[in-house]
This record gives structure tokens, sequence and C-alpha cells, in this order.
């Protein structure tokens, strides 16, 4: 049986990443598929901290399109674009970008109106490429801050020893 994901809504955050750094290495460290280890992020993530949506964009056309790929949530939009809304800036330029208030955010792409906040991080392979961005929305504002920024930057480092296997476009 897989483990229960703790609620670790309560405890500080930095000491949060650090129980799912550890499930996430019980799980995903003999493992390679990229797509079952964004799965397995994604549902980590989402039931620990209680948000909104969280889940990847893949790369499908690199500099050009984002699609949506494993996630946990209500819908989210099906392409971006680089350079269009939180997602795709975070995938033109490369890095992490956090949003306290989506609605002052030029071009913030509104999946779901209960959003507030939320932050985008870059997955690279293991060739530095861009294959992917881990974008998390919440309910309540200003609900990421520099905690959040390092302990996802390690959760997604483990891409960079993943074997990407695209999925047809
Ligand atoms: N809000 C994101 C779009 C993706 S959904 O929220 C799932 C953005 O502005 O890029």
């Amino acid at each position: 049986m897989e483990p229960v994901i703790p609620d670790l809504r309560a405890i500080p955050r930095a000491d949060a990443y650090a129980q799912l750094a550890a499930l996430q290495a019980l799980l995903l460290d003999d493992r390679t598929d990229a797509i079952a280890g964004m799965a397995t992020v994604s549902a980590l993530l989402h039931h620990a901290f209680g948000h909104l949506w969280t889940g990847f964009y893949r790369v499908v056309e690199p500099g050009r399109l984002l699609r949506v790929g494993p996630y946990q949530g209500s819908l989210g939009c099906q392409e971006i674009t680089f350079g269009r809304g939180v997602c795709g800036t975070a995938a033109a330029e490369g890095r992490t970008v956090v949003v306290e208030d989506v609605h002052a955010f030029p071009g913030h792409i509104a999946c779901d109106p209960r959003s507030q906040s939320e932050i985008v991080v870059p997955v690279f392979d293991q060739h530095g490429a861009l294959m992917a961005v881990l974008d998390i929305d919440s309910a309540v504002p200003a609900a990421f801050g520099d905690a959040d920024r390092d302990g996802l930057a390690d959760l997604v480092a483990w891409f960079a020893r993943a074997s990407y296997v695209p999925v047809p476009a």
C-alpha cells in the first residue's frame, strides 16, 4: 500500500518540504519516468498543503508552447504560449515566478476564479533544458514565499535525473 500523504498545513514550510522530499525519495528514487514523477509530485503537494490546483505544464514546442500534464484540482487550461500568464512568463524566462495577488499580475490566466495567489517553478531535464513548469494556485492570498521557492526547487531537481518520454503532440 502507498503511504498516506500527511497534512502539513500546520507546520513550518521548510519542515513540511523536508517531509515531502523524504516521501518523494521513498516513492521515486529508483524510478525515472517523468510523467509518473509529475503525477506523484502533484499528489504530494496538493494533498499536503490543500492547494487549489497543483500540476505541470509540459514543454511540447521548445520556446513556444506548454501543454497541460499531470495535475490535481479543477480543470486547467489545455495550452499556454511562452510569455503568456504566470506559467508562460516562468517558461520564457526560465525562473520561478511568485505572484502574491493574481489580480495584479498583467496577463494572468484565470482557470479557476477562486485563485488568489500562485507560484510557478521551472523544471529542467538532465541536459539543463526546460522540460516543464510546476504551477501551484492557492485560494489564500500571498500563500507562497521563499520557503516554497526553495522547497519546490528541491523537489523538481528530481526531474534532472528522469528520462522524459514525450507524449506525442
Ligand atoms: N494561472 C496560470 C494558468 C494555469 S491555471 O491556473 C491551472 C497562468 O496564469 O499561467
